[in-house]
């Protein structure tokens, strides 16, 4: 037998088991990440077409995902994974392109000292691949679309609201749709260009930019001019992202005149009500079971935060609660939820390092 015709024996028999059918997979997998890095059978990988830079901190990243993409809905965040200094960290990213369109952009504004979003405005060029993880998130727009719209934003919290708009811009659906977004300055507001056509072009879209360099009205969120800016608020149904303290004050806002369930609101930093009052205990001897390693976890945040000072890598996503990538099981000692402040102390339950500090020493299955 010659030896492609071996060769061709080899790849039936091993098609013709589970077994064999994961070897084959694997094999696929293998050619064709070495032929094409974008390629592969599962995982969710994206080509960087084009960086554009929206604002002086901002730049949106332009992909073409694999066949692995099932498509996202208008609001949803995808995660992005990269290796810096040899160590890989996710970060989630909301999709700023409509569903509808071929290729998928996230925005990111550059935090200073952050650490994934320094290495992508620094480093990620078109021609570059960017593993990516499944759109997620409940933060979405509703369907049927509802029929008074209120889309409130500031800074880099336009995101997924942009991808809402160009959403319904595509669907021809904008009808009844007020977007106020607040930003520094005409400068930093991301997408102000294409804000302003579609406010052009649409007479169902009403936009209002609120500057904080505009002399004639309050700097940030004030809930007075706001009420004044959008009369009927509460009967609309509201989509909020932005820094925490518009978040914060919209939401108290809302609550206040009883309209919180007209209210989705989207984080992209945890609203962790209870770390100014915590205090840390000092030294915490944690034994990862899987991984059969002691570890002494100390300092300030989160779990996961000191984990990762003492020299770990645990898996994570959003960093704040929503994604469960963190989840672990916490198989003996206490930890308390920095967003309930609920304090676990059985043995063999989940929990999410990112939103968890120790109480006591712990077993980890790591
Ligand atoms: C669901 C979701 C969607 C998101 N969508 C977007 C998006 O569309 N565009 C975008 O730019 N970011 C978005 N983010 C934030 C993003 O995931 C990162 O948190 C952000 O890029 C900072 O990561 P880093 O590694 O650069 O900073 P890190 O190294 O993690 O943090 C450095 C410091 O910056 C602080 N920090 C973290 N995030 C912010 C922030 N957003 N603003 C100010 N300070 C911050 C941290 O508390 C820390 O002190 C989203 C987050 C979530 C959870
Ligand atoms: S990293 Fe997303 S829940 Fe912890």
């Amino acid at each position: 037998m010659g030896s492609m015709s071996k060769m061709g024996a080899v790849w039936r028999s091993a098609g013709s088991s589970v077994a064999g059918r994961l070897f084959l997979d694997r094999q696929a997998e293998f050619w064709m990440g070495e032929v094409d890095p974008v390629r592969s059978l599962r995982e969710l990988r994206a080509r960087v077409l084009e960086v554009i830079e929206e604002t002086r901190d901002t730049k949106t990243f332009l992909l073409r995902p694999n066949g692995a993409w099932r498509g996202h809905r208008a609001g949803q965040y995808t995660s992005v994974e990269a290796e810096i200094d040899g160590v890989r960290m996710r970060r989630c990213y909301s999709i700023s392109s409509a569903p509808s369109e071929a290729l998928v952009s996230i925005t990111v504004k550059h935090v200073a000292d952050g650490r994934v979003s320094t290495w992508l405005h620094e480093n990620l060029r078109a021609g570059h691949v960017l593993g990516l993880g499944a759109p997620a998130g409940e933060f979405v727009l509703p369907s049927p679309t509802p029929d008074k719209l209120l889309l409130l934003s500031g800074g880099s919290g336009i995101t997924p609201v942009m991808s809402m708009l160009r959403d319904l811009a595509v669907r021809d659906a904008i009808e009844n749709v007020v977007f106020v977004h607040h930003a520094r300055s005409h400068a930093d507001v991301i997408f102000g260009e294409e804000l302003a056509e579609l406010a052009a072009r649409h007479a169902g879209l009403r936009l209002v930019l609120c500057l904080d360099d505009d002399a004639s009205s309050p700097r940030g969120f004030d809930e007075v001019y706001f009420a004044k800016l959008v009369p009927d608020f509460a009967e609309r149904s509201t989509f909020l992202c932005g820094p925490k303290p518009l978040m914060d004050r919209a939401e108290r806002l809302f609550e206040s005149v009883g309209a919180s369930d007209r209210l989705a609101l989207e984080r992209f930093t945890p609203a962790l009500r209870l770390l100014p009052t915590l205090s840390f205990l000092d030294g915490v001897q944690v034994r990862l079971g899987r991984s059969e390693r002691n570890v002494v976890a100390k300092g300030q945040g989160s779990l996961l935060e000191q984990l990762e000072r003492a020299g770990e890598r645990p898996a994570h996503g959003c960093r704040i609660g929503i994604c469960h990538t963190c989840k672990c099981r916490k198989q003996s000692g206490t930890v308390q939820n920095l967003v309930t402040g609920e304090v676990s102390s059985e043995p063999d339950q989940e929990i999410q390092l990112c939103i968890s500090i120790p109480r006591s020493d712990l077993e980890l299955d790591l």
